[in-house]
């Protein structure tokens, strides 16, 4: 018998690596793009496969202290067993990884769900989300935990450290909004470990970026795209002042401003990865969809 669950990829639209340091930050699940997990007897020992990670591998040859191997410890103690079933775990997946959309945080929350199954268990999303950022931090070291929060909920939140998460109305499906893969590869590590080294330097720019989210969701709640089209630029060359954009990525996003987009910002990271175009309506959003596409670039949303 197969066990299956899924989780989403996620994109940040606004206040990423300041919510690190403690400001608030936007983000939204993309439910149509995911992480599958699957399940079934093979009669032998545990193995994990996933194609796409070219992985295929017992538990004990995963790599000890990875966020796969942990991920897989930690869920044996949870459950109470002392080995794991002599199951495939199949992983399949639409997110590119290293490129922004939480590929991380949707694998461990499909793989967390499908053992709950398997093992008739209810985890609350609550315990979810936390046995995801701690995985979370095993992959990115300071992760501020918006991106497992995001999926594990599947819902547009507004996000801060300390305060945690509220719901917030934010459709990213009505607001004419392209999330477009840039084919450049980025380690979310490095990219935060940067913006920290240089944390004097950036601070003031940080907490620009905070005052500025707090103004987006204002824009997002009466669905104003033109004042978030400006508040997406500003957020844009807010992130190029603390280093985290790059030429390639700034022209990309060029493109679609001398083609009439609204607003055009990274998301996530940074330094490669995807970004986010907002269009003036579905023909023009249609119409930067194919001059991207004609790029060679693969428009996600
Ligand atoms: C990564 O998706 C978002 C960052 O702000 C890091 C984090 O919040 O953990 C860059």
């Amino acid at each position: 018998m197969k066990i299956s669950d899924s989780a989403p990829a996620k994109t940040i639209l606004f206040g990423e690596h300041a919510v690190v340091y403690g400001e608030p930050a936007i983000a939204v699940p993309l439910s149509g793009i995911r992480t599958h997990a699957e399940m079934h007897p093979n009669g032998r020992e545990f193995r994990v496969i996933s194609e796409k990670a070219h992985l295929n591998r017992t538990y004990k040859q995963l790599i000890k202290g990875s966020g796969l191997e942990v991920l897989l410890s930690r869920l044996m103690t949870i459950i109470g067993i002392s080995e794991l079933p002599s199951d495939t775990l199949k992983i399949t997946s639409d997110i590119p990884v290293a490129s922004g959309l939480g590929s991380g945080a949707a694998l461990s929350v499909a793989v967390i769900r499908t053992f709950a199954k398997r093992y008739h268990k209810t985890f609350p999303t609550e315990f979810v989300n936390e046995l995801a950022y701690e995985i979370e931090k095993i992959y990115h070291g300071t992760p501020s935990g918006i991106d497992n929060t995001t999926i594990a909920y599947e819902q547009p939140i507004l996000f801060s450290k300390s305060t945690g998460f509220t719901p917030l109305r934010a459709d990213i499906n009505k607001l004419n909004m392209l999330v477009i893969d840039s084919g450049i590869r980025s380690k979310t590590i490095d990219v935060v470990t940067d913006v920290r080294n240089n944390f004097e330097t950036n601070e003031q720019y940080i907490r620009n970026i905070g005052t500025l989210v707090r103004t987006a969701v204002n824009a997002l709640g009466s669905g104003d795209a033109k004042e978030i089209g400006t508040l997406m630029n500003e957020n844009q060359s807010l992130l190029r002042k603390i280093n985290v954009s790059c030429p390639e990525l700034d022209e990309m996003i060029d493109i679609g401003m001398k083609n009439g987009a609204l607003g055009g910002k990274l998301t996530g990271a940074g330094r490669g990865g995807n970004f986010l175009i907002l269009a003036k309506d579905k023909d023009h959003a249609e119409k930067l969809a194919s001059l991207y596409e004609i790029k060679g670039l693969k428009v996600i949303l």
